[in-house]
């Protein structure tokens, strides 16, 4: 049976639009009940409703984050979603919420945690003149970008590389890396 995932993002959507793709084209047996975002202008917003997927903005600025919060809980009972998975999501959910979802929320992060937590972590890591950095796919705990990690793909820094080349080659991985998590964590026997 298909698991039934939702997907909170606040930007590009890069990693929600692989994700949706990967669930209707059957390589991830899920299917994408809502995506959610704190951020109206969000490109990703308005590229998961031209796919068709069901959308709803959280009312972060207008209400805050304990109001945004229950919203978010209501759409997750309304849509019985099992699993909240961020995709880019730049809010830090309270530990309340997350306490009572305990393993079931998965985050993805673009460094090698723990080294670089929080925003801006490519450019960061960059700057800090690491050779290697990565990607980390991570079960969700009350603290940044902190809990159990479930898989990493270390990616080099070649010298001389522009920090945009390098960004994109950690998109690409990010993609790849929870798209193969998720494969597993959403569905053990495969
Ligand atoms: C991704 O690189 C993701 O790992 C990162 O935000 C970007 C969103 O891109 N998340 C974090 O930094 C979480 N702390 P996207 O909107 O194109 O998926």
């Amino acid at each position: 049976m298909k698991r039934r995932i939702a997907i909170l993002i606040s930007g590009r959507g890069s990693n929600m639009l692989a994700l949706a793709r990967n669930c209707g084209g059957g390589l991830l047996n899920a299917e994408v009940f809502f995506v959610a975002c704190d951020n109206p202008e969000a490109p990703g917003l308005a590229d998961a409703e031209k796919l068709g997927l069901k959308t709803h903005l959280l009312p972060y600025a207008a209400l805050g984050k304990y109001k945004a919060e229950e919203h978010l809980d209501r759409l997750i009972s309304d849509s019985r979603a099992e699993w909240l998975i961020l995709a880019g999501f730049m809010r830090v959910l309270s530990p309340g919420f997350v306490l009572r979802r305990r393993g079931r929320i998965v985050n993805i992060h673009p460094s090698l945690l723990p080294a670089f937590p929080g925003k801006d972590s490519i450019r960061r890591a960059f700057d800090h003149g690491v050779m290697v950095t990565g990607v980390t796919v991570h079960l969700v705990d009350e603290q940044v970008d902190h809990g159990k990690i479930l898989a990493q793909e270390p990616v080099r820094i070649f010298p001389g590389e522009p920090i945009e080349d390098l960004e994109e080659r950690i998109h690409q991985a990010e993609q790849i890396l929870y798209t193969r998590t998720l494969i597993h964590l959403l569905d053990p026997s495969r």
